[in-house]
């Protein structure tokens, strides 16, 4: 049976169907594929390794440009996302990009009425931790995708940034928890999108906070056996107005350099399958 919707998921939902024609528009990943490359960071592929025949199912997958680069390098891809119109227009790039993968618009908390198989490789990245309302449920549902011996993978912003003020130049400064609180934070403002920034959304976003610990205890709780967490101190994206592109579409915060992280990775195994 498909789960109660939060609140702030239905909020959410309306966001990313809002974003999903913007992003269409200004992703420079679709680009680079349309180009013959792929969006991935050396970090994942490098953490990842050979992924050819395996099958991999990419959670909260957006317009599909990260779970295509994996199809590209040989994978056999399942992306999800409950953005419609995400899933519409990750659909048409695969048909434009003639690469093979499946598109499933659901909740990821949906995601055991429609999806009954389990990979080799579940991934995750860039973005997905905060509108995530239960990460032990989360945890379990990662288990329950993959196969004995499979992989998880996250590659996501380092919590910390998230108790930062993020418009002002200048020193940063504590502003926002660190800890989690089962009321998400309501952001309802005139901050232009991450991707287009002369586009202001409408919807509201309806923000969960995760500290590094119920990210790790999540995936032990459920079974994961950790094998490596990295912390970087670059970001995918211009969080903060100080940041200076270094290299693949990344930023750093030349300032903090040695002292703050932005980036964190986490890989962890599935050794024996759980109880269903
Ligand atoms: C920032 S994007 C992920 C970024 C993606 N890796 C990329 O590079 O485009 C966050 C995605 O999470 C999806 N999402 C948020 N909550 C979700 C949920 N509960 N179930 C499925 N998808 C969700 C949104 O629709 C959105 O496409």
């Amino acid at each position: 049976m498909p789960q109660a919707w939060d609140a702030g998921e239905i909020a959410n939902q309306r966001r990313w169907d809002e974003l999903a024609p913007v992003h269409a528009k200004s992703y420079e990943e679709i680009q680079l594929l349309r180009d013959g490359g792929i969006s991935l960071d050396e970090i994942e592929l490098a953490d990842l390794g050979a992924v050819s025949g395996k099958t991999l199912l990419h959670l909260q997958c957006h317009l599909g440009t990260d779970t295509l680069s994996w199809a590209r390098r040989g994978a056999q891809v399942t992306g999800v996302d409950f953005s419609r119109r995400s899933i519409d227009y990750a659909r048409q790039l695969q048909a434009e990009l003639g690469l093979r993968a499946t598109f499933i618009a659901a909740n990821v908390y949906d995601l055991p009425d429609v999806l009954h198989e389990r990979f080799d490789i579940v991934y995750t990245s860039r973005g997905v931790l905060c509108w995530l309302k239960d990460l032990t449920q989360w945890g379990r549902l990662i288990a329950r995708y993959l196969r004995p011996g499979g992989i998880f993978y996250l590659l996501e912003s380092h919590p910390i940034c998230n108790i930062f003020e993020d418009t002002q130049p200048g020193p940063l400064k504590i502003a926002h928890p660190y800890f989690h609180t089962p009321e998400p934070t309501i952001w309802d403002d005139d901050t232009p999108d991450y991707a287009d920034s002369a586009y202001i959304p409408r919807n509201p976003s309806h923000e969960w906070t995760w500290s590094l610990s119920d990210v790790l205890n999540a995936l032990l709780q459920a079974g994961l056996h950790l094998e490596a967490m990295h912390e970087y101190e670059h970001l995918f994206d211009r969080r903060f107005p100080d940041m200076v592109p270094c290299g693949d579409r990344s930023y750093r915060l030349p300032q903090y350099a040695g002292k703050l992280p932005l980036l964190f990775t986490v890989k962890a195994r599935l050794l024996k399958a759980p109880a269903r």
